[in-house]
């Protein structure tokens, strides 16, 4: 195992996320954000999707609730512990298999999927232009990729430099690269890689392999819910689902769903 990797083996990690992100606020955002992703993607009833980078399966639930087989993939064998032990107690197991994959290096003939759908998962590794690399190749011409991503353009990012200036607590070590910005943060002793993508770029560099971006829209409008707790957090939470029923522009949210069709 890498260093890279560690952080995705800790019980740790996985209830920090669960914390932050599966608020039963939020669920609602997810229902309607994975089920239009779908949608966008028009994976038709049984298809398999590969759900790369499946964490703990929550998504991969919502794949299967909504009629498809999924082929759950991860690095971690702790992620996909935890995915099994969902998926059944949601009495999902007969259409969800899973598979131990490293993105940058996946055991998949080419062309074997017709859709991949990855949430939250190129934006923790490093080396993503592998990644990118070979989510292309396993896509099927006519097929799709869709992909949930932090968009470097958001106001939370602004607005999280302003808090750090006056608390004069600058972000160090912030990267600027070609797909965007990158910063390995610190979580229970181990790193974390985080990419915030310059999408036009990011859109351009899948663009060599004959994916074209159809559909792109605005996930979650802050991250600022994970630093506060109580009725702040609340509101935020609430925030999150109007502004994604309101469909405000996606260059201001934190996080943006994209889904790409590969070239027939
Ligand atoms: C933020 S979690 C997202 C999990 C899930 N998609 C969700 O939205 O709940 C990121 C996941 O990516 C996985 N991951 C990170 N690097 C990976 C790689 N190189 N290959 C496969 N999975 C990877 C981690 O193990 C972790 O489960």
């Amino acid at each position: 195992m890498t260093t890279d990797e560690r952080v995705f083996e800790l019980e740790s990690t996985v209830r920090t996320w669960d914390d932050q992100y599966y608020h039963p606020i939020a669920e609602p955002l997810y229902d309607r954000a994975v089920s239009d992703m779908l949608r966008a993607m028009e994976v038709d009833p049984n298809e398999t999707v590969l759900d790369a980078g499946c964490g703990p399966g929550v998504h991969s639930i919502r794949i299967a609730r909504a009629g498809h087989r999924v082929c759950a993939a991860d690095i971690s064998e702790r992620m996909l512990s935890h995915a099994s032990e969902r998926v059944a107690a949601a009495g999902l197991s007969d259409q969800v298999v899973f598979k131990r994959e490293d993105l940058t290096n996946l055991s998949f003939a080419s062309e074997s999927f017709r859709h991949v759908f990855s949430w939250g998962v190129i934006i923790h590794i490093r080396e993503v232009e592998r990644a990118l690399s070979e989510l292309a190749r396993v896509v099927q011409p006519g097929g799709t990729l869709g992909l949930y991503v932090i968009n470097k353009t958001a106001l939370d990012h602004g607005i999280e430099t302003l808090a750090r200036a006056a608390s004069r607590k600058p972000l160090a070590g912030m990267q600027h690269l070609p797909l965007g910005d990158g910063v390995w943060y610190e979580m229970d002793g181990e790193r974390l890689w985080v990419w915030r993508f310059d999408i036009p770029a990011l859109s351009n560099h899948l663009a060599q392999y004959g994916l074209k971006l159809k559909y792109r829209r605005i996930g979650e409008f802050s991250e600022i819910q994970r630093r506060v707790r109580g009725m702040p957090r609340r509101a935020l939470l609430r925030m999150n689902n109007l502004a994604y029923r309101a469909r405000i522009p996606a260059w201001a949210g934190v996080g943006n769903l994209l889904v790409f069709t590969r070239r027939s």
